[in-house]
């Protein structure tokens, strides 16, 4: 009997751009996460199962072997740290850049910087390499708020077109990271599922080549 193979997915962007790249893997989705309440997806090889989950899960989902692959945004991948996976391809899509922000024609205060964001540890990370103090603060989205009602000084987030930024009178500052989403796979099926993860990953490299 063929193992089962299970592909972690969030919905949203990377769905949309990742079932191009699947397809020329034989892979289809026989249903669409954004209309169907299914959490497993069947796809059209019968021991290939998609399973849709919140984009911040995907590294853990993969990381226990609760799904043998998935696809997930480097800035998520860089907040997790990698424990127990591969990154095996940049699928070059979902491109954007990780960046700190702040509001239009104030400059940043001397000392101990207030920063907002999901991305505790990047953030972290980064202005400590800078050797600058910072004080995170958690949050879960809508970091572009934070400035403006003085809950931060600035903020971590992806920025793509600016248009978020913009929109909430903030400018990009600092750009910290070159995002894009990536193809990941626990370490422990790479051994065992081996045969069936390189066929999957050969193909999918060669659509990713193709553009
Ligand atoms: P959730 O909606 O569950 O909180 P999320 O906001 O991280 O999660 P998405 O917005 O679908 O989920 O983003 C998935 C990935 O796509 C991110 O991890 C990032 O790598 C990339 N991404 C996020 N925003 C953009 C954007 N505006 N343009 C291009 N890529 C983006
Ligand atoms: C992302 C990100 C920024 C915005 C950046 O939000 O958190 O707010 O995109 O893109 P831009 O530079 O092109 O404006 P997203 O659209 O994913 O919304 P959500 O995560 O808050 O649902
Ligand atoms: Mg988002």
């Amino acid at each position: 009997m063929t193992d089962t193979i299970t592909i972690a997915l969030s919905k949203g962007r990377i769905f949309k751009e990742t079932m191009p790249l699947l397809k020329a893997a034989g892979i289809e989705a026989l249903d669409d996460p954004e209309t169907s309440r299914k959490l497993i997806l069947d796809t059209t090889i019968d021991h290939i199962k998609l399973v849709i989950i919140r984009a911040t899960d995907v590294p853990t989902y993969v990381q226990y072997g609760a799904a043998d692959l998935g696809v997930v945004g480097k800035d998520v991948l860089m907040e997790h740290g990698g424990d127990g996976l591969y990154e095996m391809l940049d699928l070059k899509i979902a491109c954007c850049k990780l960046m700190t922000a702040g509001l239009k024609d104030v400059p940043l205060p001397e000392g101990q910087l207030k920063v907002a964001t999901k991305f505790v540890n990047c953030a972290r990370n980064y202005f400590a390499e800078q050797g600058r103090q910072i004080e995170v603060i958690k949050l879960y989205g809508s970091m572009e708020l934070a400035p403006i009602v003085g809950l931060a000084d600035c903020i971590v987030d992806v920025v793509d077109t600016g248009n978020t930024l913009r929109a909430n009178g903030l400018v990009p500052q600092e750009h910290m990271a070159d995002i894009s989403s990536r193809l990941v796979v626990n370490k422990a099926s790479m051994k065992t599922k081996h045969d069936g993860l390189k066929q999957i990953l050969d193909q999918v490299a060669a659509a990713v080549d193709k553009g």
